[in-house]
């Protein structure tokens, strides 16, 4: 196959983990005899440094043309760094607000898996983490509360700010049945969270879920409130398989569920339309702080490339050895800092890479 990937190294670590992740990449197409051609654009602050937005026109339209896109991180230090002195529309984030929506990229699936060798690093008690867990969550991405009219005004020398919730039900039933879809690939049971209990938006998410859970008679549904949702995904995650919600619930429980994993270093996600066309990325920010020290952790990123394999092209085998390689190089004992415990051999972001390259 001659697959023409389009790359985002973006800011911060995005540079380091996505240069580990083409090395994968490149061994797998020399090993099954494809041909990967890549392509740079820039986003997020790297972009504004060059052309003082943080996605341009023809950035998009690279993206567009590519079979796939794979990125990094953007984003850096909101406290320190000069791209948050801008306007909110010309910060970094806003460039991958900008991308998602131009790409029409609704649906957002974020993996959290309980790894057996990283078993340590989960923060919960162990008679809880000792069911393991694998949760897709299921996040919408381009609609909701994030892509909704904004402004901030007076009134009467008050200032005010309003941000609008607005859905409709044709993206809820895309997105739903994208999920549904999902949930009869695994353990055939989706949860479907939302605020039904104070929010219309949340009612009209519940009954459209409701009308297509009706296709899938096979797959379990069920509703649950967000906050409680929160409080399960601590209490017993083990209940969880695909959990299918709208923009800002998902944006929060995936953080959620991820940190649960004690491993977000290792978590992949992938933002899909309605053909092949997805963008890959680490679940993970951009880690300004140890940009560049050749600490990071590339194998979120590397595992985002085999999704990318997996659902843009439909390269099962090559994706399940990029997943395997992933597994042997932690078997064999190797960590980055983040998911280092005793008795292993601590390693840098090249190097990580180049393991897992050699066990291709
Ligand atoms: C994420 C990030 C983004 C989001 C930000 C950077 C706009 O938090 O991908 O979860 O909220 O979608
Ligand atoms: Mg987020």
């Amino acid at each position: 196959m001659r697959l023409n990937i389009v790359c985002i190294p973006g800011d911060g670590i995005g540079p380091e983990i996505v240069s580990e992740a083409k090395k994968v990449l490149n061994k797998i197409a020399e090993k099954y005899g494809h041909e990967m051609v890549f392509t740079d654009i820039l986003m997020g602050g790297a972009s504004i440094d060059v052309h003082g937005v943080p996605l341009t026109e023809e950035a998009i339209a690279t993206a567009k043309a590519a079979d796939a896109v794979l990125m990094g991180s953007i984003g850096g230090d909101t406290n320190t760094s000069p791209w948050y002195q801008l306007p909110p529309e010309k910060r970094p984030e806003a460039g991958l607000l900008k991308i998602r929506k131009a790409l029409n990229l609704f649906a957002n699936l974020r993996p959290a898996v309980l790894y057996e060798e990283l078993a340590a690093a989960c923060p919960l008690k162990e008679e809880i983490s000792a069911a393991g867990f694998d949760i897709l969550i299921m996040r919408e991405l381009t609609g909701g509360l994030y892509f909704g009219e904004r402004k901030t005004v007076e009134e009467n020398g008050v200032r005010k700010a309003i941000d609008t919730l607005t859905y409709d039900e044709n993206e809820i039933r895309r997105i739903a049945i994208k999920g549904f879809d999902i949930a009869r690939k695994r353990k055939k049971k989706l949860t479907s969270v939302d605020k039904a209990n104070v929010l219309d938006s949340s009612r009209l998410w519940r009954a459209v879920v409701n009308e297509v859970a009706k296709e899938y008679p096979d797959v379990k549904v069920e509703h649950m409130l967000v906050d409680n949702c929160a409080m399960q995904l601590v209490k017993d995650p083990a209940q969880f398989d695909v959990v299918l919600t709208e923009n800002m619930f998902g944006d929060i429980l995936s953080d959620e569920a991820s940190m649960v994993t004690g491993s977000i270093g290792m978590l992949a996600s992938a933002s899909l339309n309605d053909t092949k066309f997805g963008l890959y990325e680490p679940s993970h920010g951009s880690a300004p702080d140890i940009a560049g020290k050749d600490l990071a952790n590339p194998i979120a990123t590397i595992l985002s490339a085999s999704m990318m394999l997996r659902y843009s092209f439909d390269l099962d085998q090559e994706a399940d050895a990029v997943d395997a390689a992933v597994k042997k190089v932690l078997q064999d004992g190797y960590r980055t800092g983040d998911i280092m415990s005793e008795g292993c051999k601590k390693v840098g972001c090249k190097e990580m890479g180049s393991l897992i390259t050699e066990r291709i």
